[in-house]
């Protein structure tokens, strides 16, 4: 049985929550494995709606083991609200695994983030501000708390001191914050490890043993490749790797236990937070897409930005993450459009074209989208449930996506609820029934 990667290839809130919940019904094990509670991650299932945060979208399925990797940084008060609000809900949360090395965002990370935001002013980057980028900081400058730490009072307040130190010009203006006093922290900090004890575990070893008796794990993406901080925007990224490399990294496991990588992207392009987006919109189409689309962020409630598919950005994510499938989500959204644009080529500044993303930041700050027009539809999509159900307009705009990018559309999401789906032929061998697969 595969490691199936499911990932983001735009900017996140590509639907990756949804797709996760879907897979998981054959999965054995879902494991998340980089980012935090910058994540929001939406399931709709019999008319409910879920907003997870940390938790891996396998969670629904009762009793199914879930895993947060060590390449998750976990803000531990997120996490056990998140298990409180699933357990008034009446769901099973029994299979959680939390990794004993993943990184806790502490509270001072929370102001740094905040405080590195009004410090940039205009050239802010947007951050989700719940202190993703000053943890993996910590992390990386070895000055980090772990889950394990929770368990010794004693290392605990050490390593709280070690990692405050560095830490006190910048922290100056807090001084006086309560959230910063360090009995008061430790105590806080201790009575999270209390509650998470029971699951925290060593997860590595946990996804091996499943690879090794056959099982399907999905390892679970959070943002998207242009968010990444080696590949994406930067510095208008995230602080992780949300390509599908990083899943071997956040989960413990070897690049030979990943067998496929589905790229999540919707039918247009979205972004949340500064940054360039070559085709973006604005005016009345971008807030018709907007609206019909519900795109406002499931963390931070902004209103993202809006824009046509950029078909440069995808195949660089194609490239990045060797895709086996796309799933193309929302492309219900896009009913009542009369023509529909994709980007193919971007122009820069002295008319130069480019065919492939552009390395360099000035130059992608500066270019704009060329389209390739191709007819939209008008009809609702929702009842959708196979190819032939879809209007040629439809069916012919996807196969314009998948030819040009060269990876098959496996899943097709035309509306928010966890049935309204089409499988195609080329994501047949990860669906449960395959009546339900067209010819
Ligand atoms: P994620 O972060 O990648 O999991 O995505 P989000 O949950 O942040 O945002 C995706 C939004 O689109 C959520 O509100 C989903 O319920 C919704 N959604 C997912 N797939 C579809 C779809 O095919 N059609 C429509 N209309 N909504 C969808
Ligand atoms: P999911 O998993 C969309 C964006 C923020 C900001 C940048 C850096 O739901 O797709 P951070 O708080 O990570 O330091 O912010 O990244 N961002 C996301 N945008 N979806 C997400 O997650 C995001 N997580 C972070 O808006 O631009
Ligand atoms: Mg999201």
């Amino acid at each position: 049985m595969p490691g199936i990667v499911i990932i983001g290839v735009q900017w996140g809130d590509e639907g990756k929550g949804k797709v996760t919940d879907l897979l998981a019904e054959r999965a054995d094990v879902v494991v998340r494995f980089q980012g935090g509670n910058n994540a929001g991650h939406t399931i709709v299932r019999g008319g409910e709606t879920w907003k997870l945060h940390l938790m891996p979208s396998g969670i629904l399925h009762p009793g199914k083991l879930c895993v947060i990797g060590n390449g998750v940084v976990i803000d531990p008060k997120v996490l056990t609200d998140e298990l409180d609000e699933l357990r008034r809900r009446q769901v099973d949360t029994s299979g959680l695994r939390i990794s004993a090395n993943a990184h806790l965002i502490m509270p001072y990370h929370k102001l740094l983030d905040d405080a590195g935001e009004i410090k940039l002013g205009k050239l802010q980057i947007g951050t989700t501000r719940r202190g993703i980028g000053p943890c993996y900081a910590d992390k990386a400058a070895r000055l980090g708390i772990r889950v394990q730490d929770l368990l010794d009072e004693k290392i605990l307040k050490k390593k709280i001191v070690a990692a405050l130190e560095p830490k006190r010009l910048s922290l100056r203006e807090y001084a006086k914050d309560p959230q910063l006093d360090l009995q008061t922290m430790t105590e806080e900090y201790l009575t999270y490890g209390h509650r998470i004890e029971p699951y925290v575990a060593d997860t590595s070893r946990i996804v091996l043993e499943a690879l090794d008796r056959d099982e399907l794990i999905v390892f679970e993406g959070a943002q998207g490749t242009l968010l990444d901080i080696d590949h994406g925007t930067y510095p208008f990224v995230t602080s992780s790797n949300p390509v599908a490399g990083a899943a071997c990294i956040g989960a413990g496991v070897g690049p030979k236990d990943i067998d496929e990588v589905w790229g999540i992207t919707k039918a247009y392009g979205t972004r949340v937070g500064a940054g360039p987006f070559p085709t973006e919109l604005d005016g009345p189409l971008a807030d018709e897409l907007r609206d019909r689309g519900g795109e406002y962020g499931t963390t931070t409630g902004r209103a993202r930005r809006v824009g046509w598919l950029d078909l440069v950005a995808l195949r660089y994510a194609v490239r990045l993450n060797s895709l086996t499938a796309l799933v193309v989500t929302k492309l219900d959204v896009l009913s009542g459009q009369r023509v529909l644009k994709v980007c193919t080529r971007y122009r820069g500044e002295d008319e130069a074209e480019f065919d492939h993303f552009p390395w360099h930041q000035t130059v992608l700050h500066h270019v704009v989208g060329e389209y390739r027009e191709l007819p939209g539809w008008n009809e609702d999509l929702r009842d959708c449930r196979s190819e032939d159900d879809l209007p040629e307009a439809a069916r012919s705009y996807l196969q314009f996506i998948a030819d040009f990018v060269r990876v098959p559309v496996a899943l097709i999401g035309v509306g928010p609820g966890r049935d309204e789906v089409i499988w195609t032929r080329a994501g047949a061998g990860m669906h449960g029934s395959a009546a339900a697969v067209t010819a």
